[in-house]
């Protein structure tokens, strides 16, 4: 566990001396979105808590994802047919798509913002659970050119549901098994929770 704190101290250095960068055409893509909106809504804002809100989402975070739905790495089914057919280009679009647009923020349970909160920012050191915001940053939005993606605002149901899929490892496609060795520890009910203190949280 030391050693994966050191390296979210590590990570939290390096992201301050980057920033985004654009991938693809947002105009292109959102041309090319038309078969996303039933779920992830027009502007990647969606209506239902097991669907992710993609708007306002990291670029290189949304490609690295379609990417892994069409090779099977990471597994959904409902996506794998969506991602099939896509190119990279059209990945890249549909990311600086998603990228450009708006995300509606949530609310917190005000019943579990508290204990959620003390997970995100410190961890469980008897459980042996990280704190969150050592890569996601204070804010749940860290700038970072790949792989670490911005949390805050995220329904609580799919944050849940994600969390749970890192610590059975059905979820595996995070790079060094971050997010894997980071649920580990992590019970039900503080999943619950620091999923809800992100539907609240606000850069
Ligand atoms: C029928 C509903 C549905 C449609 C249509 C759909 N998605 Fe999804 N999408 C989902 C679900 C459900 C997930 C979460 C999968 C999981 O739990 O791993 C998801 C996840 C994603 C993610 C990962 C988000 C993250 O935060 O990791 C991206 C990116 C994405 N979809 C993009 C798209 C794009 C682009 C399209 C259109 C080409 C599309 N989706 C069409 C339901 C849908
Ligand atoms: C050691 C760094 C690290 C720590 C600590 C960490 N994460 Fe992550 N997290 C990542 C990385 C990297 C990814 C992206 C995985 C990928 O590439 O698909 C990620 C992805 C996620 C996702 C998926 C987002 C999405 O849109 O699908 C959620 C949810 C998440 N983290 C929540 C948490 C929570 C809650 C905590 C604290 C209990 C936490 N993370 C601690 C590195 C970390």
């Amino acid at each position: 566990m030391k050693t994966l704190l050191a390296f979210a101290a590590a990570c939290g250095f390096l992201l301050i001396s980057t920033s985004a960068v654009a991938i693809g055409d947002p105009e292109a893509g959102q041309a090319k979105s038309t078969a996303c909106i039933a779920c992830h809504g027009a502007d990647g804002n969606s209506m239902m808590g097991e669907w992710p809100k993609l708007a306002g989402q990291h670029a290189g975070y949304l490609a690295k994802q379609l990417r892994e739905f069409r090779s099977g790495e990471r597994a959904n089914a409902i996506m794998r047919g969506m991602a099939a057919g896509l190119s990279d280009e059209d990945i890249n679009d549909l990311a600086a798509f998603y990228a450009s647009q708006t995300l509606q923020f949530g609310e917190a349970d005000p019943d579990l913002v508290a204990q959620g909160e003390a997970i995100y920012r410190g961890g469980d050191s008897v459980r042996g659970v990280p704190a969150c915001s050592g890569c996601h940053g204070p804010a749940g939005r860290v700038n970072a050119p790949g792989n670490f993606p911005w949390l805050a605002g995220q329904h609580a149901e799919y944050t849940a549901t994600q969390m749970h899929a890192f610590r059975t490892m059905e979820r595996h496609n995070d790079i060094n098994g971050m997010m894997r060795g980071s649920a580990t520890n992590i019970s039900d009910e503080q999943i619950e929770a620091v999923a809800s203190f992100i539907q609240g949280l606000r850069p």
